[in-house]
Order: C-alpha cells, then sequence, then structure tokens
C-alpha cells in the first residue's frame, strides 16, 4: 500500500527535503511506461543521491510499492541512499595496484581526510570508494577524483592531491 500525501509530507519535513524537484523530475515521466528507472536517476541527478523522502513521494505518485523501489536501489550500484561528497576519490584495490601498494594509498587518505570504504566527510567534501581495476594498471597504483585519474602515486603525493581538493573546496 502507498501512503497519503500527508505522510509523505511529513516525511519530507523530518529530512528537510525540498520536493519540489523531484516532483518535476515525476511530472517529466509520469506518463511514460518502465518510468521508474529514469525517475530514480532524474532524481538522483538533482540530489546527488535518493533522500528517503523522494522514495516515498515516488511511491505515491507511480502508484508503487516502496519497498519495490527499495528492491531496485539496492540491486543498482549506480543508486546511493546517502549525501555523497563533492569529490568521489577511488581507490584502485584491484590486483596490479594492490601489488604496488594500494593499501598504504588508501590508509595515506584515511589519516588525510578521515574516510575510509563508502565514508562521506561530514563536510560532504570527499566520498573515499575503493574500487576494482579502473583499466590503468600501468600506472598502478592508481586513484580517481571525480573525472580526473592519478597514477603511479605515492604516500606522499597522495596527500598533495587531497590538499589541492581541499583547497578548492
Ligand atoms: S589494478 Fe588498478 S588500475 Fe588495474
Amino acid at each position: 500500500m502507498t501512503e497519503t500525501a500527508e505522510q509523505v509530507e511529513e516525511q519530507a519535513v523530518e529530512e528537510e527535503i525540498d520536493l519540489t524537484a523531484a516532483n518535476m523530475v515525476i511530472d517529466k515521466y509520469l506518463d511514460m511506461n518502465g518510468n521508474l528507472m529514469p525517475v530514480l536517476q532524474g532524481i538522483q541527478e538533482e540530489y546527488g543521491y535518493i533522500p528517503e523522502a523522494t522514495v516515498h513521494l515516488t511511491a505515491e505518485r507511480l502508484n508503487v510499492y516502496a519497498s519495490q523501489i527499495y528492491g531496485v536501489l539496492t540491486f543498482y550500484a549506480q543508486f546511493h541512499m546517502k549525501p555523497r561528497g563533492k569529490y568521489i576519490v577511488r581507490v584502485c584495490m584491484g590486483t596490479a595496484c594492490h601489488v604496488k601498494g594500494a593499501g598504504r594509498i588508501g590508509d595515506a587518505i584515511k589519516d588525510h581526510i578521515g574516510v575510509g570504504h563508502a565514508e562521506t566527510t561530514e563536510d560532504l567534501l570527499f566520498t573515499a570508494e575503493y574500487v576494482a581495476c579502473i583499466g590503468a594498471c600501468g600506472m598502478a597504483p592508481v586513484i580517481m577524483v571525480n573525472d580526473a585519474t592519478y597514477g603511479s602515486i605515492s604516500v606522499q603525493k597522495t596527500v598533495e592531491v587531497m590538499d589541492k581538493y581541499i583547497e578548492m573546496g
């Protein structure tokens, strides 16, 4: 059973989420078949993640069970249920990078910005993710910050790269 509009509103207040953008995304796909995925993708684009209140709003407006939406969200790795940092720091933990000290790079990041795998700094500047091979083994160990790749990286260089992004804010 889906929830009433009042309940949806209540939850939005609790999370202090402005649902205007989510409603606009839903409006756009409302009459389309198979609209759940594009709606969720659109919501994530707007908010950077899928706030819980938008799950309930989507359930109500698309007339699907919230549990069905949670099923989709947990199945597809592309969806995030928590806010993420402005900078996503991917640390490759694939074999080549592992052999060349990726563990130390992960530790250096944790020491310097305080987050390990799947954690986000409180100021929402960084999210760290340990990932499988990102296809640049020739320059192992490798990290990525958003779309920028940093290869043959040392602990020292990692700290410098993190500082650069801290400075940029
Ligand atoms: S193992 Fe790290 S890029 Fe391939």
